[in-house]
């Protein structure tokens, strides 16, 4: 068997919620891993564990520098690249689109341009159920056409047809993972990031976007790294696109909502601010077909719901694994 140590990878969005699961996890499988991120939505913290390995070297810089995403590939050989910057602050996008175009679009442009050059030939990418915009049947790879709603999902799907035009010029490999709502440990958005803040700071009454009825598919961390692992390492095709998620056909927002005050706040009312979407580009009702990952041999464990409610427990109110470790014992 290949020695995994022999192969260095670069984690694009290295110290943020995926991008720092992803680089823990290919550490432990015995790769290399250069993480690179400008620290805009993700933190050090969460990189606690990696950088303490030796294995591991995390360069603080932005995608829009092309001379130091240059000056990164061409003094390493990188076997792979596992691309997950993106603009994942949907308000921020939502007042100034420039921002998912330059964090979302033109990082991967750069990387590509940058890849091509020092002659490293696989990608693999964390694209989103927000690119098929919004269809009422089970949202399947080939589903089309792809009309986005969002800016956001426009310069993901922008991203996937630049990826899709790298492989016939020059990479040889490309994997594009459709993900659903990922949702766990160190989560930086995200529903029940926002719910559990807003408790934080307020029990009064827990605000909800929308009118509750958005229905969405959740998927846990684990289960997420697990798939794109299974699907990089089982999959054929040159350029290979698949979905991501739970088998069942997803939480409502609702449900969501009554499970966190549940655990977090029990007597907390609840308001929605009403309409069927939570923000312009919210796609309200969607479910995934997985039955190409099942084919391939990869079926999820968890439903949303098992999902939401392991994930709601990781979140609240317990210290990170590094914040623990740090924590003085007990000597009762
Ligand atoms: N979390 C989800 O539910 C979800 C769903 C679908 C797709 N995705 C995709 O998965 C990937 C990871 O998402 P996440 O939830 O971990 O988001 P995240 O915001 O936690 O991680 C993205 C990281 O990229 C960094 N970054 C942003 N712009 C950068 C730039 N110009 N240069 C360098 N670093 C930059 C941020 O600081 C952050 O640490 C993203 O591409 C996202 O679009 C996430």
């Amino acid at each position: 068997m290949k020695n995994k140590r022999s192969e260095t990878v670069l984690v694009t969005g290295a110290a943020g919620f995926i991008g720092s699961h992803l680089t823990d996890t290919l550490l432990k499988q015995g790769f290399s891993v250069i993480g690179i991120d400008n620290l805009s939505r993700g933190t050090r913290s969460h990189l606690c564990e990696a950088l303490i390995h030796p294995c591991f070297k995390f360069i603080e810089m932005d995608m829009a520098d092309v001379a130091a995403l240059r000056q990164v590939l061409s003094s390493t050989k990188v076997e792979t690249v596992w691309h997950m910057v993106a603009n994942s602050d949907i308000g921020a996008g939502l007042a100034d689109p420039s921002i998912d175009l330059r964090d979302t679009f033109l990082s991967t442009f750069n990387l590509l341009l940058v890849m091509r050059e020092a002659g490293v030939k696989n990608l693999a990418f964390g694209s989103t159920s927000a690119v098929y915009g919004v269809h009422s049947h089970a949202l399947r790879e080939d589903t089309g056409p792809l009309f986005p709603i969002s800016n956001y999902g426009a310069m993901k799907l922008a991203s996937e047809a630049a990826i899709s035009a790298a492989v016939e010029s020059f990479l040889n490999r490309a994997w594009i993972f459709r993900f659903p709502n990922v949702i766990g440990p160190r989560a930086t958005h995200g529903i029940l990031f926002d719910l559990l803040n807003k408790l934080k700071v307020n029990t009064d009454y827990l605000e909800v976007l929308g009118d509750g009825t958005q229905k969405k598919p959740y998927l846990h961390v684990s289960e997420l790294l697990e798939a794109m692992l299974f699907v990089q390492a089982h999959s054929s095709d040159r350029l290979n696109c698949f979905n991501i998620g739970p088998e069942d056909d997803g939480a409502t927002v609702l449900a969501i909502a009554k499970a966190i005050i549940r655990t977090a706040s029990p007597h907390t009312p609840i308001r929605f601010t009403g309409g069927d979407k939570g923000w312009a580009g919210d796609v309200p009702k969607f479910y995934y077909s997985i039955e190409k990952i099942k084919q391939l041999g990869w079926r999820p464990h968890l439903t949303s719901y098992d999902a939401i409610e392991r994930a709601i427990g990781e979140l609240w109110g317990r210290p990170s694994a590094c914040a623990e470790r740090a924590a003085p014992q007990s000597s009762d």
